[in-house]
């Protein structure tokens, strides 16, 4: 059977550098779904498509998109194609595709057409699968589930030390910012973020994400499954 650990949280929790570390420590393949949504988003984006007002567009476009995880040449990481192509990372995190991914999250079709993508990454042997409705929707019985957290102020003073902000960006600015995309996705009708009933919840605030990785594996240790 393969081994699932999926991790879900907030924006800025660190939650995909301790994905990331948690994959390098156990020898696992790390799945972003976060840049599964980005990479549709980007799409829209490049279309001049306004999900919001017209979601209805981008929906009839799904059926002629593909998306996938692919392993690299040495079958140790995955990189993700859209249309074939790999993705461009950069864009996919600019300001412009940020602003916009969270609508193009919130619409069914959208979450109904990665299900599949999703799943089908589940099926390498090791994975850790990161985003906002793993343990709930996606892999509802993956081996491992966690929650990772942290205070809006903590996680923006993360996002703040990370860079690609205007000069005078102040963190309570950047605070508001997050608690209204904590908002966005914890409160819309399909697969809202919240933690799964058999998630253990991981508050990070003064933990480096060395100190994370080492709970989680601690934890699957001492939960060796059955
Ligand atoms: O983790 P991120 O910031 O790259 O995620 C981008 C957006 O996609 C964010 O608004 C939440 C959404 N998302 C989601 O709804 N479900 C997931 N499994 C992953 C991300």
């Amino acid at each position: 059977m393969t081994l699932q650990i999926a991790i879900d949280g907030p924006a800025a929790s660190g939650k995909s550098t301790d994905a990331k570390l948690l994959a390098e420590r156990i020898n696992g393949l790390y799945v972003n779904t976060g840049l599964m949504y980005r990479a549709v988003a980007g799409a829209a984006y490049n279309l001049g498509i306004d999900p919001e007002k017209n979601p209805q567009e981008l929906v009839k476009l799904l059926p002629q998109w593909t998306l996938e995880y692919r392993l690299d040449n040495d079958a140790n990481k995955l990189e993700l194609f859209f249309n074939d192509k790999p993705v461009d990372n950069a864009f996919l995190r600019s300001k412009e595709v940020s602003d916009v991914v969270s609508q193009v999250a919130a619409i069914p079709e959208v979450r109904d057409w990665m299900l599949q993508k999703q799943r089908d990454c589940a099926k390498l042997p090791i994975i850790i699968m990161e985003g906002r409705d793993i343990q709930t929707v996606v892999l509802p019985n993956a081996t491992y589930k966690f929650f990772i957290t942290a205070s809006a102020e903590e996680r923006a003073r993360r996002r703040l030390k990370q860079g690609d902000f205007k000069d005078g960006t102040t963190l309570k600015e950047v605070a508001e910012q997050i608690k209204l995309r904590d908002h966005l996705d914890s409160t819309r009708a399909v697969a809202p973020l919240k933690p799964a009933a058999d998630s253990l919840v991981i508050n990070t605030d003064n933990m480096t994400p060395d100190e994370v990785v080492d709970k989680m594996v601690e934890h699957m240790q001492k939960n060796p499954r059955q």
